[in-house]
């Protein structure tokens, strides 16, 4: 096999994406809507294995986490406790020569309206306007009335549902500090210049966990969780080269943090965050606890009161889903022939095994492939594919990155026998059919790690 990868770009991902149907842009047929994507067939799989992979990992294998699903519309004074209101906001610029809008913070990185293209304010036809605050919150009305009293706001994190329920779920779940609550959802907000496919969108799926420590315990837990965090990533087979840790200088960290460090990935577009882990202290419940006048604090058995601080994981679906297809993305040939391969981790990747028979109008062969393929569909997601050459139906596979493929042939119909082809090393060995179950149960257990080189 000769390896062909040029460093992966994120118009390679995108167009891989829509071959196969993982995303496409969404409202297509009326123009689309700018940074906004609809998820198909592979697209819903890969998803639906991050939130669960994180679910288990965050919650059903943990004593101390429970979850919880608040309402995306909350009522507009959370956000007014929060500092969301007022200080949820970007700086914005526009140039009254090309009509675009820029970040002010982050002009180096966009490109202006003209050709050929420059960075806004590089030339002298670039007339910028001074910087002002954008709030990123998307506002909607409450009710039939649309003035002041029916303003309301799309959450733009998950996490304030979480803060605002800390007194029910604390006495409801029988938990005491530390203890975390974690929450999947959508959030959304109205950003200046989302771009780079999925990695900045305007609306997508945060998953969360507020973990609520004694005061004096913020510092240990802010560490344990970073580490957890981090690798929690490495297990869903991202290279260690393309994973770090940055930790923000004090004039970059949000309003509410006393400390953050990102886990950043080496996205096509350079370093960027893929997942936040923030020590938000006591802010939050303190605010609350002061606009709403509910005290969200915790006693402790010997009547000691406190406001406990707290350790905040957060990344979205979208990031981790392109950082994986990044990570994954490979080209070879094999033979004479070209290939595109997803080298996803098998736990990761949206279908487990394709099941094929050889020669699909042989009935001995369809009706075998067919009765494997009702057996495993009960466990794992697989899929039967009998149209077209046998090689085009591994590409296929390969290409949404399927770890193996059960191909039912001559010799199935003698001894009762398939072959299983390994996506990444193309080894291929026989299997009784009767063992095809209890094999694939076992190779999704077993310790994955990338083939390609770091
Ligand atoms: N509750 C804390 C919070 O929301 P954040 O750093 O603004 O912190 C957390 O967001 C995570 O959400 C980020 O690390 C990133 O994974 C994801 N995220 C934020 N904005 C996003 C966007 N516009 N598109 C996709 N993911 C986004």
């Amino acid at each position: 096999m000769a390896d062909t990868t040029q460093p992966v770009t994120m118009d390679t991902i995108v167009s891989l994406c829509r071959r196969r149907g993982f995303v496409f842009p969404s409202s297509e047929i009326y123009g689309g809507l700018g940074s906004t994507y609809d998820y198909g067939h592979y697209g819903v799989l890969t998803k639906n294995t991050i939130r669960s992979l994180w679910f288990r990992a965050m919650v059903q294998e943990r004593d101390d986490i429970v979850a919880l699903d608040s309402a995306i519309i909350l009522n507009p004074s959370v956000w007014e406790a929060s500092g969301h209101v007022a200080g949820f906001t970007d700086p914005l610029v526009d140039c009254r020569t090309c009509k675009l809008r820029f970040r002010a913070d982050q002009l180096e990185l966009a490109s202006c309206g003209r050709k050929p293209s420059k960075r806004p304010g590089e030339t002298p036809d670039c007339d910028l306007t001074e910087p002002r605050q954008f709030n990123l919150m998307f506002e909607t009305h409450v009710g039939a009335l649309q003035d002041e009293s029916s303003l309301a706001y799309l959450r733009p994190e998950t996490a304030q549902g979480i803060f605002i329920n800390f007194k029910n779920v604390a006495q409801l779940a029988r938990r005491k500090p530390p203890f975390g609550i974690a929450q999947v959802g959508k959030s959304f907000r109205n950003e200046i210049t989302p771009g780079n496919f999925l990695f900045r969108v305007r609306e997508f799926e945060q998953m969360e966990m507020e973990f609520f420590v004694p005061p004096g315990d913020a510092t240990q837990w802010f560490g344990y969780w970073l580490d957890q965090r981090l690798d929690w990533h490495r297990s869903l087979g991202l290279r260690e080269s393309n994973l770090r840790v940055r930790e923000h200088d004090e004039g970059e960290r949000s309003h509410y943090s006393s400390a953050t460090s990102d886990i950043e990935y080496l996205y096509p577009i350079g370093w960027q965050e893929l997942e936040g882990v923030a020590n938000r202290g006591d802010y939050d419940l303190t605010q609350h606890t002061q606009s709403s006048g509910t005290k969200l604090e915790w006693i402790d058995p010997d009547g000691n009161r406190y406001t406990p601080h707290v350790i905040e994981p957060a990344v979205s679906i979208e990031r981790i889903f392109v950082a994986l297809l990044c990570d994954a993305y490979h080209e070879e040939v094999v033979g004479d022939r070209e290939r595109v391969v997803l080298r996803l981790h098998p736990q990761v990747a949206p279908v487990k095994a394709a099941i094929l028979p050889l020669v699909p109008r042989d009935e001995g062969m369809a009706t075998r492939a067919r009765a494997l393929y009702e057996e495993l569909r009960r466990h794992h997601v697989v899929e039967h594919d009998e149209s077209g050459q046998i090689g085009r139906r591994y590409r296929r596979q390969d290409e949404i990155g399927t770890p193996w493929a059960f191909t039912v042939d001559e010799q199935t119909l003698e001894d009762e026998t398939v072959t299983v082809r390994d996506r990444d090393s193309l080894a291929q060995e026989r299997l009784p059919i009767s063992g095809v179950r209890a094999w694939l149960d076992d190779a999704l257990e077993r310790d994955w790690s990338s083939p390609s080189s770091d």
